[in-house]
């Protein structure tokens, strides 16, 4: 398991993530839709979070801002005592390269890649030496229970393989903060169960803090506490008492 970046330690007294009227909308073909309507939500460092809500609420654009992958058209988002909106360019790719993980519904591996080369991109973008990322791809594929499969391609596995290599690869950078957009919805019971295990894991070895979005119940039980989304906001939060905290 590889040591907590420095950058982790330095802002640990901050919220992994703090909104505050957060706006964000779209406009295509003389529409305009407001995805996000003033979002404000604190979510605390360390454990798992997930975000509910029904279809076209706003949940992947959130998540999206959070991660850094979408800007905002108002309002405040800190993310690990960072807020995102002063930082450009290089300084927001370094950032989201160093800080945050990022699982998909459909795993996005690259196809032509082997499982050891897909679990190594991150680690190649923040400029580690390739030897040293190929022995950090190897530890953590070993560790999400595939380390008999890393010289394969990932369309030789099952799904579940499938995201438990684009688990491997978000989080073998160990990042602060991983944010999973309906990682099981394109999964069997059995596989989606394994894949939350697999991550409740890492919250507890890593310290991180997950951000999971979902539409999946049976997978409600793992978390530590659920925000409930509507229309463009946040309209309710249910801590470890409701939620399951499953462990
Ligand atoms: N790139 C985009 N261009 C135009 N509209 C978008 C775009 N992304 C999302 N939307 C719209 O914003 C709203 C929220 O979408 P989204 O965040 O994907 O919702 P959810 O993930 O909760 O289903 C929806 O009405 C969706 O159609
Ligand atoms: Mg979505």
């Amino acid at each position: 398991m590889s040591a907590l970046p420095a950058a982790r330690a330095a802002d640990t007294a901050a919220p992994a993530v703090r909104c505050r009227e957060l706006t964000k909308s779209f406009t295509g073909a003389g529409a305009t839709v407001h995805a996000l309507r003033g979002i404000d939500l604190d979510v605390p460092r360390g454990g798992m979070t997930m975000l509910v809500g029904p279809s076209g609420c706003g949940k992947t654009t959130l998540i999206s801002v959070i991660a850094g992958i979408l800007t905002p058209d108002g309002g405040e988002c800190l993310v690990l005592g960072t807020e995102l909106s002063t930082l450009h360019g290089q300084r927001l790719l370094d950032f989201r390269g160093r800080s945050i993980g990022f699982i998909f519904q459909q795993f996005h591996l690259v196809p032509t890649l082997t499982v050891i080369e897909n679990v190594t991109i991150p680690l190649i973008i923040n400029g580690t030496p390739t030897p040293h990322a190929r022995a950090a791809a190897a530890e953590i594929i070993a560790e999400v229970g595939l380390g008999d499969r890393g010289r394969e391609l990932p369309g030789v596995l099952s799904g579940g393989e499938q995201q438990r290599v684009a688990i491997a690869r978000a989080l073998v950078h160990s990042p602060a903060l991983v944010v999973c957009d309906e990682p099981t919805s394109a999964l069997d019971h059995e596989s989606g169960q394994m894949i939350m295990a697999l991550l409740r894991r890492f919250v507890s070895l890593r310290q991180a803090t997950i951000i999971i979005v979902t539409h999946d119940d049976r997978i409600l039980p793992f978390a530590d506490r659920i925000a409930r989304m509507d229309d463009g906001r946040i309209v309710g939060i249910d801590t470890e008492a409701t939620a399951g905290g499953q462990r």
